[in-house]
């Protein structure tokens, strides 16, 4: 049952939706169908695996954002020639002639994304050397490589650090290893999966990331002829094979996108269909939805979002490593709790620094209280880290229009969301962040109806 929503904006209507700053008038509810397609924390990572390949691969449902430019760009200077599909989203990666690159061109196409690092050991294996620059990354704390690289010399690999990044290598080869990683890490887990599937003998990896992301990635290597099994625990046991081939795969949805639409029909008391979004996903996301007051209908192709009426309610919640409730997910869910009736408290367990975005939501006559050593809590299902941020957040609060700059890619998001949804006029720039995991976001803002322009 699909919702029965219309679009207000008249067909035909022609707005300019390239520039890097959107004036937005809030008010309006966000109604319509929004499509999501595939995550950009599953298809960049795909990309890299089929460097591992002796043969093409395929990779469809590709989203067209520039966190995906920037790892073809990279492999494109690594000799993997990739070509784009007859259908929309589906791209073909042919690695059979890869190559090393210039330090230079790695560095300048690299400086926007952490994805770099994930080359690493399928570099190692290709070309028995790897270059990685200094990683860039949204702007929500240190965000380091030690996991990384710790895991990578356990492979036996040489690093070597100078002012112009990092330089790998591998003389004795790639062998299988014990890694007990410090946390759960995602990209960590992800770096020992790459490497381990072609390295000599078996690697126990324990107390691993086992997000969906995650669980596509080792369904994609599964397809190359990698032997990996997952067992209880957080722990991975991968077997090193010889030779591995290319894939046909179609990415699993984004659901951190298809969170931020759910929040953006919530916040402008609107209604979305998210095409694509799937339950199995999001279970923990859609209790904290129900919970907070949102309602949704799931359907085979897709999940219906809406504002049923009456009152938020306030929450209290932690984000963590899944099956938690993602930190990806908090800085939107956020903004509907500025409108919730009472106090709602948000640790964040996963990164030290990720509610910089709360500011501007002060400004917009939010009333949040970051206390940066968070308050006494609950015991958490992976250690405590010395660091987690707690938001409490004191509501519901008119919000008005401001002036903001886009601090990153989740808190970017929830300033427009918020924007969309407060008396007055608002001029958001830096959207161009957004960009980096929104496919065609601004285009979707005006499908939905919202009210806005768009200035370089
Ligand atoms: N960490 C270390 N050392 C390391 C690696 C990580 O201390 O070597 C710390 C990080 O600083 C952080 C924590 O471990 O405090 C978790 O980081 P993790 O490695 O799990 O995150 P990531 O792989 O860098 C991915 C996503 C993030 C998402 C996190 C958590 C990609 C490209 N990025 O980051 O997505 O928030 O997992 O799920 O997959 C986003 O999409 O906006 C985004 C930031």
């Amino acid at each position: 049952m699909k919702t029965d929503v219309q679009n207000p904006r008249k067909a035909g209507e022609q707005v300019n939706l390239k520039g890097d700053t959107l004036i937005i008038r809030g008010g309006n509810p966000l109604r319509g169908v929004v499509d999501v397609r595939g995550a950009k924390n599953l298809a960049t990572k795909a990309m890299v695996a089929a460097l591992l390949g002796e043969t093409p691969s395929i990779l469809r449902d590709v989203p067209d954002i520039s966190d995906v430019g920037v790892v073809r760009g990279l492999l494109e200077v690594h000799g993997v020639v990739v070509t784009n599909g007859e259908t929309a989203g589906e791209i073909h990666l042919n690695p059979t002639d890869v190559e090393t690159a210039h330090f230079a061109q790695v560095d300048a196409l690299a400086s926007s994304s952490r994805i770099p690092i994930l080359f690493c050991g399928p570099l190692l294996h290709r070309l028995g050397e790897a270059f990685i620059p200094d990683l860039g990354g949204c702007r929500i704390g240190d965000r380091p490589i030690d996991f990384h690289l710790d895991a990578l010399r356990a492979f036996g690999a040489v690093v070597d650090k100078s002012y112009e990044g990092i330089h790998l290598t591998a003389p004795d080869g790639l062998k299988g290893a014990d890694i007990h990683l410090p946390y759960p890490s995602v990209g960590a887990t992800e770096q020992v999966l790459l490497t381990a599937v072609r390295a000599t003998g078996t690697t126990e990896l324990r107390n691993a990331a086992i997000e969906p992301e995650i669980m596509d990635l080792i369904a994609i290597l599964q397809k190359m002829g990698a032997i990996i099994s997952v067992e209880p625990n957080r722990v991975i046991l991968i077997e090193g094979v010889d030779r591995l081939t290319g894939f046909t795969h179609r990415s699993l949805f984004d659901r951190n996108e298809a969170a931020s639409w759910a929040t953006a029909a919530l916040v402008t008391h609107g209604d979305i269909f998210v095409a694509g979004a799937k339950q199995s996903e999001l279970m923990t996301f859609l209790n904290v939805f129900r919970k907070v007051g949102g309602g949704f209908d799931i359907d085979e192709d897709g999940i219906r979002f809406y504002h049923p009426g009456g009152e938020l309610k306030p929450v209290t919640i932690e984000t963590d490593v899944h099956p938690g409730f993602m930190t990806d997910w908090q800085q939107p869910l956020v903004v509907a709790l500025t409108q919730a009736n009472g106090v709602s408290v948000v640790h964040e367990t996963v990164y030290e620094n990720r509610f910089g975005f709360t500011e501007a939501l002060n400004e917009m006559g939010a009333n949040i209280v970051v206390h940066p050593r968070g308050l006494p809590n609950t015991p958490r299902r992976v250690a405590r880290r010395d660091f987690e941020q707690a938001a409490v957040i004191t509501g519901p609060t008119p919000l008005h229009g401001a002036n903001i700059l886009v601090p990153d890619l989740r808190g970017g998001f929830s300033h427009v969301i918020a924007a969309l949804s407060a008396d007055g006029v608002s001029r958001v720039s830096n959207v161009d962040l957004i960009r980096r995991g929104y496919e065609h976001f601004v285009d979707k803002l005006a499908g939905l109806g919202a009210d806005f322009d768009v200035e370089d």
